[in-house]
């Protein structure tokens, strides 16, 4: 094996690889991908195993924890997230600045930031076990609030409060699509989607976002502000962003008469920046896996709430032609799990807006669970190199003379 240490003291080398394409920034035992053959497993269990018979909180503590959690586990952990719902009444009144179009993105990240000031015990990078674990709990439990508030807060409706006789995931869509005056059912058919939904975005090994988080966390800065850091890198449309940009672009489509060609022909022109939002993969170089369950899912649930979606025959049509068209056959794009998870966020009835925040809300056990690898492997500070390619030994000028 090759010293790379002693080889860059002795020959001053450092490899470049410019978006770290082929570059293992750390040794994992959370998440495997495999983008060839399209396979995606949470600690051993595959993904569509997961999808299919799991619950959110359960996928929250696998890859938390490593394993599946026993029957007595996964009630201590939903007791004690439900303990931990309420947000501070203080950060309410900081909630309340934001202006109301303010993107939901925003706030989120702010406010997930925010919880540091009013934990500051989150601060101790050397906190026990079960400090951490609170630190854990709090995260986990206040932010499926903040998410449904900031929901509530775009509709200029109150916000809904927890309670504790539900699940995590139908405590989150009482808070969201619950009213005050009185008590709303939830659709088992929502539950079971929303489930899947937040199971399928759990965790992606060494992502944008995922990479963000953990970086930020080796310098020993609090699990709230590194996590915050990781919102704001999911933010992009190239990224989490991604699934707004889907609903989005497939809106102008049917706007401009549903000329599908028109706008495949628009992605494959180099001389245009457009790009077909949801398709292509650093990684998937063959069907993303969770896309596979997210399309079941939603011609499932769109047929359950009987409920027909003109921009869902768009992305069908636009999914045929881009996997018939070499341009994308070669350069095997395939969809992501971006390109139909808005279309089901929509059927639930959430606004555009919020479906990066839907994304960070699922992103969130994986997050969590990556700097605590990250931190339990005392891995070193994230301090890439650089290539310096500017100017060398200039002489000061002074301004008149410049
Ligand atoms: N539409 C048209 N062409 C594309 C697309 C697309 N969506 N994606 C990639 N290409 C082309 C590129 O132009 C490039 O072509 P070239 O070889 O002729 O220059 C080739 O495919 C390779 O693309 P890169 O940009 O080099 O691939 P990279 O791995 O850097 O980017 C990314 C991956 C960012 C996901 C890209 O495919 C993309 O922009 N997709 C659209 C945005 C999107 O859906 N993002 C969500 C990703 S999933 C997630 O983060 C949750």
């Amino acid at each position: 094996a090759i010293d790379i240490a002693k080889l860059r003291d002795q020959t001053g080398f450092i490899t470049l690889d410019s978006g770290f394409k082929n570059t293992g920034a750390t040794k994992s035992s959370i998440t495997f991908l495999d983008g060839e053959k399209g396979i995606l497993k949470y600690r051993g269990y595959s993904i569509e195993q997961l999808a299919e018979k799991s619950t959110f909180l359960e996928v929250a503590y696998l890859l938390i924890y490593g394993n599946l959690p026993t029957q007595k586990q996964i009630e201590d952990f939903q007791h004690q997230i439900s303990r931990h719902t309420l947000v501070h009444e203080d950060m309410k009144k900081f909630f309340d600045g934001f202006p109301s179009k303010s993107h939901p993105m925003g706030q989120l990240s702010s406010l997930v930031c925010s919880l540091s000031s009013f934990y500051p015990e989150s601060l101790d990078p050397n906190q026990t076990k079960e400090e951490f674990d609170l630190t854990i709990i709090k995260l986990l439990g206040k932010m499926a609030t903040i998410v449904s508030w900031i929901y509530k807060k775009s509709l200029g409706h109150p916000v809904i409060y927890p309670k504790n006789k539900y699940d995590y995931v139908t405590n989150f869509l009482h808070m969201t699509f619950g009213q005050r005056t009185e008590e709303v059912e939830i659709d088992e058919v929502v539950i079971d989607a929303m489930n899947k939904l937040l199971i399928l975005h759990a965790d992606h090994e060494q992502n944008c976002s995922t990479s963000t988080v953990r970086i930020v966390g080796s310098s020993d800065c609090n699990l709230y502000a590194s996590i915050s850091a990781g919102i704001s890198a999911l933010w992009g449309p190239l990224h989490g962003g991604a699934n707004q940009a889907v609903i989005e672009m497939l809106e102008k489509i049917k706007n401009d008469g549903g000329d599908v060609d028109k706008w495949v022909n628009k992605a494959k022109d180099k001389n245009d920046s457009f790009r077909l939002m949801g398709f292509g993969h650093r990684v998937y170089k063959n069907f993303d896996p969770r896309a596979k369950i997210i399309k079941k899912a939603c011609d499932d649930i769109l047929e359950k709430l009987g409920i027909n979606d003109p921009v869902l025959d768009i992305a069908k049509k636009l999914e045929e032609v881009a996997l018939s068209d070499p341009y994308f056959v070669e350069r095997k794009l395939y969809p992501n799990v971006d390109f139909y998870s808005g279309i089901i966020y929509r059927a639930l009835g959430f606004p555009t807006e919020m479906f990066t925040v839907l994304f960070a809300l699922g992103r969130l056990p994986g997050w969590i669970a990556q700097w605590k690898e990250m931190r339990e492997n005392k891995e070193p500070i994230g301090r890439p190199r650089q290539v310096y390619v500017g100017e060398n030994d200039r002489d000061f000028v002074p301004i008149e003379k410049r």
